[in-house]
């Protein structure tokens, strides 16, 4: 499974590139309202450091807009993903721009029959929020079962499935059990998965009795 950081924090994306786990970047409106930078500031800084896809995303509410606002998105960089939003102006918007070689990732995407939709409309990548899900009371993992179910019965490979509003490592390796393709997680997430109150105490430990060693060469 593809690890990408849902996240506009340059900082972040950099620490992960160091780690050697990161395949790409997801962004929203949101996020990158967070950083308090002027949009093409941080976007441009995004694409210089990842090779993989980075997700921008669209808010026009019309085809036409997603459309136009895609294109310009699309020449910020080879490996830019255009973010269009589940709704039927949307799924025009998908069909236009995918046809035009510009790949796009349908987002907001909370039920198994809305990435069905995505999927025929021809978009390369799916986003079920289910973090959002699980807030709403509703079990958000089980849309990802559905999901993967469902594109593995029609043998769908175009569109890859990207879990997304994820809250907790867990989150993670459900995923992974299911066979998702993509995973993107906050970076506080991200962090989260490396640790192991275990792991902690075994390196303390190690450190402990390394220092009743005769010879240590360090
Ligand atoms: O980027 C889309 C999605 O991951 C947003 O997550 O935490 O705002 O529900 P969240």
């Amino acid at each position: 499974m593809q690890f990408f950081l849902d996240t506009g924090n340059v900082e972040e994306i950099k620490q992960a590139l160091e780690w050697g786990i990161l395949d790409g970047v997801t962004t929203n409106p949101t996020l990158i309202a967070k950083t308090g930078r002027p949009f093409m500031e941080v976007a441009k800084e995004i694409l210089q450091l990842v090779d993989g896809p980075v997700s921008l995303e669209t808010v026009s509410k019309d085809a036409e807009g997603m459309v136009k606002e895609g294109k310009f998105l699309a020449e910020l960089g080879d490996n830019v993903v255009v973010k269009i939003p589940m709704t039927p102006e949307g799924m025009k918007a998908v069909q236009i721009l995918e046809s035009e070689g510009i790949p796009t990732n349908v987002t907001l995407v909370f039920s198994p029959a809305q990435a069905l939709i995505a999927a025929k409309a021809g978009a390369s990548f799916v986003s079920p929020f289910i973090g959002r899900l699980d807030d709403a009371s509703s079990d958000g993992m089980k849309i990802i079962r559905e999901i993967k179910q469902i594109f593995d019965n029609y043998d769908i490979t175009d569109t890859q499935i990207i879990v997304a509003s994820v809250r907790h490592p867990m989150h993670v390796v459900e995923a992974a059990l299911i066979g998702a393709d993509i995973c993107t997680m906050p970076f506080e997430v991200m962090k989260k998965l490396f640790y192991h109150p275990l792991t902690d105490k075994g390196i303390e430990l190690f450190i402990k009795d390394w220092e009743k060693v005769p010879g240590r060469p360090f």
